[in-house]
């Protein structure tokens, strides 16, 4: 019962929650959404069913999602007990002591993300991750406690994602809430439903 309700918590909400803020993300940022259709079309013409190897190559597809997350990191901050007593920069953490690790914090320090409230899918491109600091990026946590169910997770959502923009555009309506407020009790969500406009894709084919 305790493993089937992670999974379900774990597994099912966090996921959701991140499809909800990328969804939001590419309405407000109507180029990025035209981009990444354009990959997802060239990818996959005539709205091809996604396979594993082309959501592997769609690297547009995974810069948007890690925007997404860097900005909407679902679990929020991560915790450790401290096995041993130790010192960092001048604070002695007692060993026993539960240390939380502010992802949501680290992923908004402009040390480190220039204009952190901005969403920007390049800073995600090859280049730049080449010179990334991985502890500063922790949406699924780090270590050999993280999220167990990353890989499917990010296959899950993007799948999802790909049979969506190949039909869809997500457009923000009347009743859209812009800016965001997000409730932190629990996992980080809308305090508001986020309420979209889908309008169906008319394909034009210009072989025709
Ligand atoms: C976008 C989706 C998801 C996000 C953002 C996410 C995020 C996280 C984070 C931040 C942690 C804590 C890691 C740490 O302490 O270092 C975690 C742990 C965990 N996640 Fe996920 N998760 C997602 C999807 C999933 C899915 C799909 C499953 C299962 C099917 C899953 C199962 C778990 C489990 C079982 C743990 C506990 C691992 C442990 O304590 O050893 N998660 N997740």
């Amino acid at each position: 019962m305790a493993q089937a309700l992670v999974f379900i918590l774990a597994g099912h909400e966090t996921t959701s929650f991140t499809l909800n803020f990328l969804s939001y993300n590419l309405a407000t940022h109507p180029d990025v959404q035209q981009r990444l259709q354009e990959e997802i079309d060239a990818a996959l013409p005539n709205k091809a069913a996604p396979t594993y190897d082309a959501i592997l190559q769609m690297e547009y597809l995974d810069m948007v999602v890690n925007e997404t997350l860097r900005l909407f990191p679902v679990g929020g901050r991560i915790e450790r007990v401290c096995k041993k007593i130790i010192e960092i920069n001048g604070v002695t953490i007692p060993k026993g002591t539960v240390t939380m690790i502010p992802a949501y914090v680290l992923h908004q320090d402009s040390e480190y993300w220039p204009e952190p409230e901005e969403f920007r899918p390049e800073r995600f491109s090859k280049e730049n991750r080449e010179s990334m600091d991985p502890y500063i990026f922790l949406p699924f946590g780090a270590g050999p406690r993280n999220c167990i169910g990353m890989r499917f997770a990010l296959l899950s959502l993007k799948v999802a994602m790909i049979v969506l923009l190949q039909r869809f555009s997500f457009r923000t309506c009347k009743d859209t809430p812009i800016p965001l407020v997000l409730d932190t009790r629990g996992f980080l969500q809308p305090k508001k439903p986020v309420i979209l406009k889908m309008v169906p894709r008319t394909h034009v084919d210009p072989e025709v």
